[in-house]
């Protein structure tokens, strides 16, 4: 029986994806010694990797989503800070880009539906501006004259998560942080009688002391092993397929995150573009499908009849990490020393710095406020145990 070590760490984050390298480079910056534990060999290489990586919380804003609006208004508005401060310390470009949203509609009851997604903005106090066709084309020249309505959503913009998760990276090791890729964590150790966390063992059985545990592993929460069933919280994956392309003319087609019913086409403002995404509960499935491409390819082009001109460089199928209610688990869990940050759904890039500074406080003990009151990781009660039997 191997015995309980001296804690090497002060916090180890499961998953090194967006969320778990800006919570580790948060808590190293602010001089807790952590490590950054991946199972993949190289960082961001699930829902980070497949993401889009729109900023978009007034364009997805719904009035049965309140709470998730006014935390996606947070971490929006700290977004050009987070960026500035993660550019100076990793030296690194984080493919921030101030583009702004259109939301399109191509036919009639789509301009219906769109205007009663205005009134609903406009009820919320959010800056949206109603487009009729011409000014919409005459902002973005290659939408498509068919095109019905528009709303120009001017705070909405986007950011490339690769990027992103590359200047996380640099950051993290430049301000001392442990980062390491294939090192898969199979379980969570716990001490005390199950009431306390005690760090990670490894799937090759190196064990890791660590304080506190930060659940970042997104999709593949449910599969850690070690907690007792009531301190989990239920995650399952979501799949999303999405496409990427390339302008051989270089940028201009269209400058704006262009968003329609259901899709979306993102621009990175230099000739690549974004085109995402479905949503598909197939469980841990990855698998590209005709369907799928086709349906994203026919949509957009009908939108941007331009995109058919395009070179097709990318793939792809992430799985985004959803809770019974969509919205993310954050902060402190049921056992000492264990804290989320799991489940972030459709918004992961977007929350990623208001969850940093949120799971801060957690690490630190403070308290984190009425923002993140909604999202406390044991609202799921008796769903946890339900959720992780299923999983076992
Ligand atoms: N954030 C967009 C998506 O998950 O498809």
């Amino acid at each position: 029986m191997p015995q309980p070590s001296q804690p090497t760490f002060d916090v180890a984050v499961v998953g090194g994806g967006i969320i778990g390298l800006a919570v580790a480079w948060r808590a190293q910056q602010r001089g807790l010694r952590t490590v950054l534990l991946e199972r993949d060999a190289q960082i961001a290489q699930g829902a980070t990797h497949a993401a889009a990586g729109m900023l978009a919380p007034v364009s997805e804003a719904n009035t049965a989503e309140r709470e998730l609006l006014a935390l996606g208004l947070e971490s929006a508005a700290r977004y050009p800070q987070f960026v500035a401060e993660l550019a100076e310390s990793s030296a690194l470009d984080p493919g921030f880009l101030r583009c702004g949203t259109l939301v399109v509609a191509r036919d009639r009851d789509e301009a219906e539906a769109l205007d009663r997604e205005r009134a609903v903005r406009a009820q919320l106090g959010l800056d949206v501006e109603r487009l009729l066709p011409s000014e919409a084309r005459r902002r973005e020249p290659g939408l498509a004259p068919t095109l019905r309505l528009a709303l120009d959503v001017p705070d909405d913009h986007a950011v490339d998560p690769r990027a992103l998760a590359l200047a996380l990276a640099a950051a993290l090791r430049a301000a001392g942080g442990d980062l390491r890729t294939g090192a898969a964590v199979q379980r969570i150790d716990t001490s005390a009688g199950d009431s306390r966390v005690s760090g990670v063992t490894l799937a090759g059985g190196e064990r890791i002391a660590a304080e506190h545990v930060v659940v970042a592993a997104g999709a593949w929460t449910q599969q850690l092993a070690g907690l007792p069933g009531d301190a989990c919280v239920p995650v399952r994956p979501v799949k999303g397929q999405i496409l990427r392309l390339r302008d051989p003319a270089g940028p201009g087609l269209f400058t704006r995150v262009l968003r329609m019913d259901p899709g979306y086409l993102v621009p990175r403002g230099d000739g690549r573009y974004v085109l995402g995404a479905t949503m598909e509960e197939r469980g841990y499935d990855t698998d590209v499908t005709a369907g799928g491409v086709f349906e994203l390819l026919r949509d957009a082009s009908e939108l941007v009849p331009g995109i058919s001109e395009l070179i097709l460089e990318e793939l792809e199928a992430g799985l985004r990490p959803g809770t019974p209610d969509n919205a993310p688990a954050l902060g402190p869990g049921a056992l000492a020393g264990l804290h989320w940050a799991a489940g972030h759904h459709r918004n992961g890039i977007l929350l990623a710095p208001v969850t940093a500074d949120l799971l801060l406080a957690s690490l630190l003990g403070d308290p984190l406020g009425e923002l993140a009151a909604p999202f406390t990781p044991t609202r799921f009660g008796a769903q946890a145990k339900k959720g992780k039997e299923v999983a076992a």
